[in-house]
């Protein structure tokens, strides 16, 4: 799990490096893929539920799932990459919003609370500790700031599967199970959050979902093993990882 999340961090780094005013989202997806060949990985979206690509490249408004294409990416969008690989049967799963260019600074704030939502999630990773610690924890930092996490997506187990139990969402709801963590288990954490609205529309290709009020939407992932004493970051480069 820890080479198959590195790995994927590293396509994250690329892509990342890549982003400039001026760029086709299309040219994304090259990058992962080409990745994935030097890698020999498998993209583990491609086909997955019949998504048509590697990458889920999502801008502005769009949330997530969104189809890599000709769109240009001009000065002052954001744009989230979720990217996850197939290394020896495990998968790898992580996401991250990037900025193009200078951007207003609503737009820095939604990103660095929706990633402050994350590592307070994160941080609330501990065998023994309920799973509905780290919902509550994601929640609290994103609604302080006066944005708002979707309902619609959630995220998820990750191992020998992208999508395994439990649910993990980015927010408590009465009746959520009440279950404990304990060491072994690989959570993907991934708050998805909105400068405006939680409610989300999927596009007519099936995928892509936007905010119904068109406010701006970040999204960071990562895939976060529980270990003895806390956690282990998997989807960071092995200095970072441990927390
Ligand atoms: N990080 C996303 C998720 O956990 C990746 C799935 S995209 C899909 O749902 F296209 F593969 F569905
Ligand atoms: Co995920």
């Amino acid at each position: 799990m820890r080479e198959a999340n590195q790995l994927g961090c590293r396509i994250l780094d690329e892509l990342e490096k890549a982003v400039a005013p001026g760029v086709k989202t299309m040219f994304f997806e090259e990058i992962a893929r080409e990745c994935c060949r030097e890698m020999k990985v498998r993209p583990a979206f491609l086909g997955y539920m019949g998504y048509p690509f590697a990458l889920c490249c999502s801008v502005n408004e769009e949330v997530v799932h969104g189809f890599p294409s000709e769109r240009i990416l001009k000065e002052g969008d954001i744009v989230s990459f979720d990217m996850g690989v197939v290394f020896e049967g495990f998968y790898s799963d992580s996401a991250r919003t990037v900025a193009v260019g200078k951007i207003s600074p609503e737009a820095r704030r939604l990103l660095d609370v929706t990633r402050a939502s994350l590592e307070a999630g994160i941080a609330a990773v501990k065998p023994g500790k309920f799973l509905k610690d780290v919902s509550a924890a994601v929640q609290q930092v994103a609604e302080s700031a006066g944005f708002s996490v979707v309902r619609r997506f959630v995220g998820h187990g990750i191992g020998r599967n992208m999508h395994e139990k439990p649910e993990i969402p980015n927010f408590v709801a009465p009746g959520l199970p009440e279950l404990v963590l304990q060491p072994g288990m690989v959570l993907a954490i991934e708050p998805m959050v909105s400068a405006g609205t939680y409610e989300v529309d999927i596009l007519a290709d099936g995928w892509t979902a936007v905010t119904r009020d068109k406010s701006l939407a970040a999204h960071y992932e990562h895939s976060v093993a529980v270990t003895h004493d806390g956690h282990e970051i998997l989807s960071l480069p092995p200095e970072a990882a441990i927390a």
